[in-house]
């Protein structure tokens, strides 16, 4: 593709071409018949914004906070594992074009680079760490303690992961990590046979509400639970101490079968009855996914494809590039919709299809 991409989808096509089929499939694949997955993003079709005109936007802004922070849009990187299997610098050159645009990376656990490593690649940029919670308790506090050192923001546990979802794609391609792939953040390799398999050994499959408690007591960053589809769910986060709530089917990669994001978004913002924030992750791909979703009450969403197509297509630039496409795209829609300012969406912009 020669001409410059100008969306996400230009930097998908960007990024089939550049990596090996097998590492795509990979990025790209889902769980099972991935209707899940083709969900997320149909699901925002399906709900059609209602814009309020002669309004006098001026200039939209599109900063907003997130647990407190200020970001420059209400787009967060969410975490996606392997990073260097899409770019030789991997999460550093993610965390460099994360921090240009102003706004949160979400470290992964199996990342090529501690907490550490970030924040001195990007010593002025957000960091939040996602957790996958070994079976080893000593080395998770001493992980954790890392993440606190580091002055990492956030801790976001990923509660649908007790064990990986059947991901068809990389069986069909038997696609394997290459041996040198450093993981500084588990507490064992990965090996070079089938490594779905070996992180979902690393997982502890004990994990019970009740050791979130144990989670806060180690670590004192606030607490986000990803991964709540139910508003039972939700709730059982916030009695348990979560600070805030990520509405994820994990990108339609762990159970096909489940709702896209959007629809069960409103589920959980009733039943959270605005106690705490509440994001959204999967299928966001345009600016106007993310007002959509800010309109149902979603605070900010997560990117997690998105941003690895701007890494595999350019490295930092195409970070940055791809978050700078998505706040363009937000603001665009804000000044179209009538509101100066993300908080101004509201649920009267927004309906779903008939
Ligand atoms: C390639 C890939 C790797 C992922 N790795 C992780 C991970 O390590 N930890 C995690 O909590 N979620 C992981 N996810 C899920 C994402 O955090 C996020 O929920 C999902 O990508 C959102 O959907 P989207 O890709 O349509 O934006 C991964 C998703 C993808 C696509």
């Amino acid at each position: 593709m020669a001409a410059k991409p100008v969306n996400v989808w230009d930097y998908e096509r960007l990024a089939e071409e550049r990596l090996d089929p097998g590492a795509f499939g990979y990025f790209a694949g889902g769980a099972g018949n991935e209707w899940t997955l083709g969900e997320n993003v149909a699901a925002f079709g399906r709900l059609h914004l209602r814009p309020r005109v002669l309004v006098v936007v001026g200039t939209a802004t599109t900063e907003t906070t997130v647990l407190g922070q200020d970001v420059s849009m209400p787009v967060l990187v969410a975490p996606t594992g392997f990073h260097r299997l899409a770019h030789p610098e991997g999460e550093l050159a993610t965390a460099r074009g994360t921090a240009a645009a102003g706004t949160v990376m979400c470290l992964s656990t199996p990342a090529s680079a501690s907490p550490a490593e970030l924040a001195a690649a990007a010593p002025e940029g957000k960091h939040w760490f996602q957790l996958y919670w070994p079976r080893d308790r000593g080395f998770t506090g001493e992980l954790l303690a890392g993440v606190v050192e580091a002055g990492f923001g956030a801790l976001m546990l990923t509660v649908d992961f007790p064990t990986a979802g059947r991901r068809e794609r990389d069986i069909r391609a038997s696609f394997r990590l290459p041996a040198d792939l450093p993981l500084p953040n588990l507490p064992v390799g990965l090996g070079t046979g089938d490594f779905h398999a070996a992180l979902s050994e690393m997982v502890d499959p004990t994990l019970t509400w009740r050791d979130l408690e144990w989670l806060r007591s180690v670590c004192p960053l606030p607490l986000l639970a990803k991964g709540i589809m139910t508003a039972e769910d939700a709730l059982l986060a916030l009695e348990h101490g979560a600070a805030a709530i990520v509405v994820s089917n994990h990108g339609g990669r762990q159970l096909d079968g489940v709702p896209a994001t959007v629809d069960v978004l409103p589920e959980v913002l009733e039943a959270v009855g605005g106690r705490t924030e509440v994001f959204l992750d999967g299928g966001v791909r345009r600016g106007t996914d993310v007002v959509k979703a800010l309109a149902l009450g979603a605070q900010a969403v997560l990117v997690g494809r998105a941003v690895v197509w701007g890494l595999a297509a350019a490295g930092e630039k195409g970070v940055r590039h791809v978050l700078e496409l998505l706040r363009a795209e937000v603001a665009l829609a804000l000044t179209l919709l009538g509101c100066p300012t993300p908080l101004d969406v509201g649920r009267a912009h927004v309906v779903r299809a008939r």
